[in-house]
């Protein structure tokens, strides 16, 4: 392994980057090393395409152990009755659940991608919108949350077979019980895509979606603090499409290394500290909206009640861009993303928003004290975005608070 160099002194860099500057983007966290130390084992040497009991190839009688060890955690975790531990990602177990339900042409609610949605909601660039016919719901425009009442009416209106709930950029809890009795006034199933959330469910911090949706999907590498992949849970007449579509519908072999991980990150996820920690998410993401409030940008929808906020750059500075702010931050060491806010008159390659997120610095061991200076370095590179010496200046008071904070001690 030490042999190559050239790829693990890169490694070695990205660890060093991790561990000395701020992680704000809201989709990603730092993963134990028991987590990573599945994902670096032998596991990855073996095909095991099908599921437990039956599979193509021979010796997986001890993959099947991992598989079901994973699949029995999830189900555990969420209270769930059947669990998919194979997507790779998010998208794929979004696409698998597509591929379950719906035929090409279906229509489907989803929310708008520049109201918070995700691009496997019918976007589209996306295989999701070139297949079905997606119908986009928002959020309202007085109070930016979302907007039940569009969501109904369109419902009403165009009889979709499936209505998608769930974000990638919106800062408030999403109830599935109202959008149910929807999806049941229409005769339409209904996916809760919890990719965002999922550990602050597990965490018992938003409400569980499990036995209100038919269908939830999420990520494993977000808020749930696992390896990066994704999985689904569904009702048990559901399980069989399910299943059929993950393999053979969508994908080869599974990544029986990556679902070792998984089952690390749920059993880590089903202790009590992980109820702390997803708590402690939510109170750092309040204070970091209240903080930056206070520095004169506008939190959208004013506030959070997740691990995330939107944060709209105008009132702070007219002219000041997402981009030339995500640039900006990026070089005094503070890494999060530019992202579109509701009504956003630029593109979203520009942007007027920045989407926050503080899984990762919460990981790490930041309370609501660093959420306040968070703000104030965030102020302070955006007051004077070009100017190279108060960008060095922050990144050197970056380093100081995050060598405190220290993810991977060596
Ligand atoms: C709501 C939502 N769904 C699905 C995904 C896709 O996950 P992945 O990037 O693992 O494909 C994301 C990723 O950000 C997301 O936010």
């Amino acid at each position: 392994m030490t042999e190559d160099r050239d790829l693990f002194d890169i490694i070695q860099r990205e660890e060093e980057r991790q561990n000395t500057t701020l992680q704000l983007i809201a989709s990603e966290n730092f993963t134990s090393r028991a987590v990573m130390a599945a994902t670096g084992s032998v596991l990855t040497n073996k095909y095991s395409e099908g599921y437990p009991g039956k599979r193509y190839y021979g010796g997986n009688r001890i993959i099947d152990e991992v598989e079901d060890l994973a699949r029995r955690r999830a189900c555990d975790l969420f209270g769930a009755e059947h669990a998919n531990v194979q997507p790779h990602s998010g998208a794929n177990a979004n696409l698998a659940a597509y591929l379950a339900v719906l035929e090409p042409g279906d229509t489907v609610l989803g929310m708008r991608l520049d109201q918070g949605g995700h691009l496997t909601h019918g976007s589209p660039v996306n295989v999701s919108g070139r297949l079905y016919h997606f119908v986009s719901y928002g959020v309202t425009e007085s109070d930016e949350r979302l907007d039940l009442e569009q969501l109904a009416a369109l419902a009403e209106e165009h009889r979709p077979k499936l209505i998608v709930a769930g974000a990638t950029a919106y800062s408030r809890i999403i109830d599935p019980a109202p959008i149910r009795r929807i999806a049941d006034e229409v005769g339409a199933l209904f996916l809760f895509d919890a990719a965002h959330v999922a550990g602050l469910i597990a965490g018992g911090v938003h409400p569980n979606p499990v036995g209100v949706a038919d269908i939830v999907t999420f990520t494993t590498h977000k808020t749930l603090r696992g390896p990066r992949g994704g999985a689904i849970l569904c009702t048990p007449d559901l399980a069989p499409a399910i299943d059929k579509a993950v393999f053979p519908g969508l994908q080869g072999g599974p990544l029986e290394h990556v679902i070792a991980a998984k089952a690390v990150a749920f059993r880590e996820a089903a202790q009590p500290e992980f109820h702390d920690y997803a708590a402690q998410i939510i109170r750092n993401a309040q204070a970091l909206a209240a903080a930056l409030s206070g520095e004169g940008f506008r939190v959208v929808s004013g506030g959070t009640d997740n691990h995330l906020m939107l944060v709209d750059l105008r009132p702070f500075a007219a002219e000041l861009t997402g981009k030339v702010a995500q640039e900006a931050l990026d070089g005094a060491g503070i890494t999060l993303n530019k992202n579109q806010i509701p009504g956003d008159p630029r593109s979203p390659f520009v942007t007027s928003g920045l989407r926050i997120g503080t899984p990762a610095v919460t990981t790490a061991g930041m309370g609501e004290a660093e959420m306040g200076e968070i703000a104030r370095l965030i102020a302070r590179v955006l007051g004077h975005p070009g100017d190279a010496g108060e960008s060095a200046a922050v990144r050197d008071e970056v380093a100081v608070l995050c060598s405190k904070f220290t993810p991977y001690p060596s």
